[in-house]
């Protein structure tokens, strides 16, 4: 139960597998209140509960839809505190082969479902003047050197990127931003699509074999746990347990796999900076 931070109300999209039918069980068992959102309601399998709601919700509705749910979700409990942007899909193709029509089947979920959701919730948010949207990123936003994930990967950087602007726009109205970071987590479906095979290009042969028969390799061996990485969210929105004393992260990595991508990231970047850094400043105009 919760220590000392007040019940707030989470509204939680992609809630019918994965990470965010855990986080709807680990809110619920702090005491708070969670407003469950998924493609089909029926498929919400968690007990039942007087603090948990359930509510139809594709983020690709559009945004005058998701509006109205999310007014509708503000009426329940009289408020909303906490967005969390968790649906999401990963379409894996080769760049050329799945081209700009699969980029942006990939981006109609992950980027402008997610900033359709938010911006609906916002007006409730800004209204109290406090509040936190997550977005579950992922880690491969930084790792981006996979074949095959470049949809994906461009689609959670685009996420990341949005976090963080938002982090600052929406300051002003003390409403925080929480970008979560998970790397390899044995959830149930986001492994699942098949491979993106409807315009093959020969040369890619080679490579679309190897990528299709890695990437069939990943399920079920991720060494992420789930309900560990849910809870360390839950105590990171809430203040507590993990987040206990800890000042506010926009970033939360989790795993340790993410640790090292994000780390060697950050490495190419600088040693870029230094192994170019006089070229790079010697572009002003002369003064
Ligand atoms: N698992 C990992 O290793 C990992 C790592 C990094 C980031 N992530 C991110 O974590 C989030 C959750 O993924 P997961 O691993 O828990 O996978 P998952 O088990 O496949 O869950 C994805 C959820 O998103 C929902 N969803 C998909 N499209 C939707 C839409 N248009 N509207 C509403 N809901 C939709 C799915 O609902 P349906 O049942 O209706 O399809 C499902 O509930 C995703 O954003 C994913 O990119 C996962």
């Amino acid at each position: 139960m919760a220590e000392e931070a007040s019940p707030k109300v989470w509204f939680i999209t992609g809630c019918s597998s994965g990470f965010g039918r855990r986080l709807v069980s680990s809110a619920l068992a702090r005491g708070d209140r969670v407003i469950a959102t998924a493609r089909k309601v029926e498929d919400i399998k968690v007990a039942p509960s007087p603090n948990l709601r359930v509510l139809q919700l594709d983020v690709t509705a559009g945004f005058e839809i998701l509006k109205a749910k999310l007014d509708e979700a503000a009426k329940i409990w009289g408020q909303i505190d906490v967005v969390v942007n968790n649906a999401g899909v990963g379409y894996p193709a080769l760049l050329e082969e799945g081209g700009s029509s699969l980029l942006e089947k990939q981006f109609r979920t992950n980027v402008f479902g997610l900033l359709d959701v938010t911006n609906a919730a916002l007006p409730h948010l800004r209204a109290s003047k406090s509040g936190t949207v997550v977005i579950v990123g992922s880690r491969s936003a930084y790792r981006t050197e996979i074949p095959g994930l470049g949809p994906y990967s461009a689609s959670k950087a685009a996420a990341h990127t949005i976090g963080e602007t938002l982090s600052v726009e929406l300051a002003p109205f003390s409403i925080k931003v929480l970008i979560v970071a998970p790397g390899a987590f044995r959830t149930e479906g986001i492994y699942g699509q098949t491979f993106f095979t409807s315009n093959p290009i020969p040369a890619y042969d080679d490579l679309r074999e190897i990528t299709i028969q890695r990437f069939s390799s990943v399920a079920g061996s991720q060494k992420g746990d789930p309900d560990k990485a849910m809870e360390v969210v839950v105590d990171v929105v809430r203040g507590e347990g993990k987040a206990k004393g800890r000042p506010w992260p926009l970033y939360l990595a989790l795993g340790d796999d993410a640790d090292a991508n994000i780390r060697q990231r950050s490495m190419n970047l600088l040693k870029h900076m230094d192994q170019w850094g006089d070229v790079i400043k010697s572009v002003n105009f002369d003064e």
